[in-house]
């Protein structure tokens, strides 16, 4: 059966174990996934774009089908550089929903050749992101169980975090 290739793109500060559910599952889908670091504007970023690369390079290793990369500018430029059509989201919950609709909607009206798909995260990551990582790690709390462990080394040097 003719597969796809997708895109599918983040601010991943830092990556969690909810973004690796659905990047193993696009990877299982579709012919091949470049996971592609931007800069979200409404963010400033605690990790470095390298650092995010890195993060994800390491999560995404035994994947043969995934590539990691990175971009400053627009979502729509950048898919249409790499030639791919198809933009992947995760939707955690129907919060999620309205921000990424007016996105995708956007992203139609700068370029209406790329397509805005979604995939559902997974009941148990439903409650996860980059910012609850973030703010638990500040505190001093434990994250292993909330980002893939080829990331944690990182993140625990960033937030001086002592579980091994
Ligand atoms: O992981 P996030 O923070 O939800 O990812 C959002 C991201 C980075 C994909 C989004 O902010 C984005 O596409 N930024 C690049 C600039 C752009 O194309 N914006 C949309 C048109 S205004």
């Amino acid at each position: 059966m003719a597969k796809a290739v997708a895109l599918y793109p983040g601010s991943f500060d830092p990556v969690t174990r909810g973004h690796l559910d659905i990047i193993r599952r696009i990877s299982k889908t579709m012919e091949h996934v470049t996971v592609a670091v931007l800069d979200n504007p409404r963010k400033q970023a605690v990790f470095s774009i390298d650092e995010r690369v890195e993060m994800l390079r390491r999560v995404t290793q035994a994947y043969e089908n995934v590539t990691v990369d990175y971009y400053n500018g627009l979502l729509v430029d950048y898919a249409r550089e790499k030639k791919i059509s198809i933009i992947i989201k995760g939707l955690r919950a129907v919060s999620d929903f309205e921000f990424e609709f007016q996105m995708a909607l956007v992203n139609r009206k700068l370029n209406p050749d790329i397509e805005t798909m979604f995939m559902m995260t997974h009941s148990k990551y439903s409650y996860l992101s980059s910012s609850i990582v973030k703010e638990i790690a500040s505190f001093g709390g434990d994250v292993r169980e909330l980002v893939p462990p080829e990331a944690y080394d990182i993140i625990a040097a960033k937030f001086n975090l002592r579980f091994q």
